[in-house]
């Protein structure tokens, strides 16, 4: 794939971003949550791939803990490597940032991220009954973590 590029998130993106989220999770976030997010104290990021904004990535970093909360990649550019890309350059930033440690919940069904969180060395530290609400009813979140301190 062409180069991808990482850049913070602004208002004007959100059209596109939420676009990217309805279509990717079943229960999206709503577009005044993610408004939030650009105003509040998170990182918000954009991935553009020949002009298209393909994936966009929130994450907050507490003391020396950084927090994933949503990592989204748009449906047609899914297994071209994006995921992975955005989710290495969340792990440099922690380390340039002093994080040691980064965390993530995923739902128990989520086979595609449970997979690449993995491959990057994260791992399972607890479950979460019935945290997530699905269509049927509720999911367990599983509870991730990777150590970046060394
Ligand atoms: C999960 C998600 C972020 C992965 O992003 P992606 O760009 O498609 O993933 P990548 O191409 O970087 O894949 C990296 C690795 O992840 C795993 N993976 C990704 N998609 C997968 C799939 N459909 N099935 C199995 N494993 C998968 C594989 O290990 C893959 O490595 P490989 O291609 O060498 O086998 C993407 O599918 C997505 O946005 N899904 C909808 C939103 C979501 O569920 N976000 C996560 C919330 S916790």
């Amino acid at each position: 794939m062409a180069v991808l590029q990482i850049r913070e998130m602004q208002c004007f993106d959100i059209g596109a971003v939420m676009a990217v989220e309805r279509v990717s999770y079943t229960l999206p976030w709503t577009e005044a949550v993610m408004s939030d997010c650009i105003n509040g104290p998170y990182c918000c990021e954009v991935a553009m791939h020949a002009g298209e904004l393909v994936a966009h990535m929130i994450s907050q970093q507490v003391l020396d803990e950084l927090h994933l909360l949503n990592l989204c990649v748009a449906q047609h550019q899914q297994r071209r490597g994006i995921g992975l890309n955005l989710l290495q350059h969340l792990l440099d930033s922690g380390r340039r940032n002093q994080a040691k440690s980064v965390f993530l919940e995923v739902r128990a069904s989520n086979t595609s991220a449970l997979n690449l969180y993995r491959s990057l060395g994260f791992e399972t530290i607890g479950q979460r009954r019935d945290y997530y609400r699905d269509k049927q009813g509720r999911e367990d979140a599983i509870v991730m973590c990777v150590d970046i301190s060394s």
